[in-house]
């Protein structure tokens, strides 16, 4: 959450801010603002509200300089308006910080410096900062940083530039994400490879807990003790191509029309000489997984949806117990894990602080942890015993999608991958396995090409005012992503069930205006979620129905259906969100609403 952006060169420093805080700008969207030394000086320049408005103001109100800071923002405290808008600055505005975190003991810090007479001008937990730096500067700029990080509590990634040290930028991280690059001309620092991918093609991942002192041709890195270390730096993987909307109007739809180029990728990598190649970086062997007596898969939103679809395939294809589990509630709840316990994680940003925590969580109990990361070289990269990569490519749009199905995808592989290791799958039904697999990719085109058709169901029921989503088996979790999806960019109110569960309670809901979307692909529950479609229309609910083509008896229930191609069960969860990611799309921008930067949210979920 928040993007951070500083830069030292000879460019022209606003516009290099800007077109870093563009490509942030999915971390937070609220509030946004740059800080340049300009002649000595330091001129702010910060709004409220879009980023786009702040462009315009510099346009209206230019600044020049060698020297800057820039920040995008997803505020924790304080609203978004102007005094709580960073760069923050301290009591003689010299100097100019960006933050990203939260700092727990603010409130302790706040106390102490104002008793010092230091003078706070926004509500925000990350001002504290900024004075500490003032309160130690005397020993200069990275000295004083490095006393300030020994005082904060909390996570943090921040940069600082001060109008008397212009050839610098300060930055130090704690459990929040920062990357740097430089060269003889020039260095930047950023939240993440998007904010300065135009400029460089190598980039330094600064280790956990350590301060970076970033000038023309020199980068010095050292732990919060003091002592140097050496980072290799790594060719930049991605282009800026990879994080352009194209042709597309929004991100969401350029992601959703990825998948099945995507999903083709993953296929290849994975099937290599009919048999399965899980990567090189398992990080555990084939006996120690065979070993394995119990998975617990621990993620967050999106990322554990694929996760419940992980535990159906782990069990079938592996028989081995696994539980799935929430990572906010998994970090604090004490699990029992044995020995024989592997921990997973699923996060497409590899930076959700709740996943990190719940990997750092099995760590401290002596387990490995084997982790589905989308972005390499994040935390959870880093941190984990292996990884599986999600090979999904930069996802921009707030809303997940193309990196779900991507993720669903590898927990297929590395579940058939487990089970041959155990013995539970033989070569015949690997060969079907696969076959179904490679079909994934045309399939979904196949879906995609139902896009007018969804558009339609969309201007039938984008004002509705709440949704329900069915679905069982492997796809209750399309159920609740499908719910996910629609209520995160649509603000409609939409609630996944398990199509079974739904007479517990849920069922008071239906009514004759309540669209009911319903999951119901050929599988072994078809029979029992048809009763489920049956029961919903004896409420005069309305079902909008997510089948298999060819499939009679749902249709002549339902007046409307979307069609997925046949496929084995195992795969329909990949298939079948798929429309309802359309459906979303849809009804938000049929209401005006911009699917990209969805309210309240951000992409990188780096606070708790
Ligand atoms: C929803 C969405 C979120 C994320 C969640 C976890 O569309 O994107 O629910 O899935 O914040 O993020 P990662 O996978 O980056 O850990």
């Amino acid at each position: 959450m928040c993007g951070i952006i500083g830069y030292v060169g000879g460019r022209d420093v606003p516009s290099v801010l800007l077109g870093g805080l563009w490509r942030l700008e999915y971390r937070g969207y609220d509030s946004s603002g740059i800080a340049v030394i300009s002649n000595g000086e330091l001129i702010v320049r910060k709004v409220p509200g879009k980023l786009s408005e702040l462009e315009e103001l510099i346009k209206r109100k230019p600044v020049h300089g060698t020297i800057g800071v820039g920040h995008t923002r997803w505020a924790t405290h304080g609203l978004p308006q102007e005094n709580n808008t960073h760069p923050l600055l301290d009591c003689n505005e010299e100097m100019a910080l960006v933050v990203n975190g939260i700092i727990e003991n603010y409130v302790a810090l706040k106390d102490e410096l104002e008793g010092k007479g230091h003078i706070f001008r926004s509500l925000t937990d990350s001002e504290v900062i900024v004075h500490l730096i003032e309160e130690y500067l005397k020993k200069g700029l990275a000295e004083a940083v490095k006393l300030t990080v020994r005082r904060l509590n909390g996570n943090f990634a921040f940069a600082v530039i001060s109008a008397g040290e212009r050839n610098r930028l300060v930055c130090a991280r704690h459990d929040a994400p920062l990357i740097c690059c430089y060269n003889s001309k020039e260095a930047a620092v950023a939240s993440d490879i998007s904010g300065v991918v135009s400029i460089f093609d190598e980039v330094i991942h600064i280790p956990n807990d350590s301060i970076v002192v970033l000038g023309r041709g020199k980068c010095t890195i050292t732990n919060f003790q003091g002592k140097e270390i050496k980072v290799p730096a790594q060719k930049v993987s991605i282009e800026v191509g990879d994080i352009d909307k194209g042709h597309f109007p929004h991100f969401m739809a350029k992601e959703i029309f990825e998948q099945p180029k995507v999903l083709h990728n993953i296929v290849s990598e994975r099937i290599i000489d009919s048999r399965i190649h899980p990567g090189d970086e398992l990080g555990l062997s084939n006996d120690e997984l065979k070993k394995v007596s119990r998975i617990v898969i621990q993620a967050c939103g999106t990322s554990w949806h694929a996760g419940l679809v992980g535990k159906y395939l782990i069990e079938k294809f592996a028989r081995i117990h696994t539980e799935v589990d929430i990572s906010s509630e998994f970090r604090y709840r004490d699990a029992v894990l044995d020995s024989d316990t592997l921990v997973m994680a699923i996060s497409q940003s590899g930076e959700t602080a709740d996943t990190i925590a719940g990997l750092r969580e099995a760590k401290v109990k002596f387990l490995k942890v084997l982790s589905l990361v989308n972005v390499v070289q994040s935390s959870i990269h880093r941190e984990s015993d292996g990884i599986i990569e999600i090979l999904a490519g930069p996802e921009i749009g707030v809303a997940s999608t193309k990196a779900y199905t991507a993720e669903i995808v590898n927990l297929y592989f590395f579940a058939l991958y487990i089970g041959l290791l155990r013995g539970f799958v033989n070569k015949a039904e690997l060969t079907k396995h696969f076959t179904a697999l490679k079909k994934v990719p045309v399939q979904v085109e196949q879906i995609l090409q139902l896009d007018a058709q969804i558009k339609e169901i969309a201007e039938i029921f984008c004002d509705s005012r709440d949704f329900l989503f069915l679905g069982r088996g492997l796809n209750y979790a399309t159920a609740l992503e499908g719910a996910l999806k629609l209520k995160e960019i649509s603000y409609i109110n939409a609630t996944g069930y398990a199509a079974g569960e739904m007479k517990h309670g849920p069922i008071a809901l239906i009514d004759s205006k309540m669209p009911i979307v319903c999951i119901n692909p050929r599988s072994s529950v078809y029979e029992k979620m048809l009763n489920n479609i049956q029961e919903v229309i004896t409420r005069k609910g309305i079902p909008i129905c997510i089948v298999t083509r060819g499939d009679r008896r749902t249709r002549t229930v339902s007046k409307h259906s979307i069609l997925i191609p046949e496929c084995l069960e195992y795969v329909s969860p990949i298939l079948s969100v798929v429309p309802l990611q359309l459906l979303a799309y849809h009804i938000a921008t049929l209401k005006g609403l911009d699917v990209d930067r969805p309210r309240n949210l951000a992409k990188s979920v780096t606070v708790e």
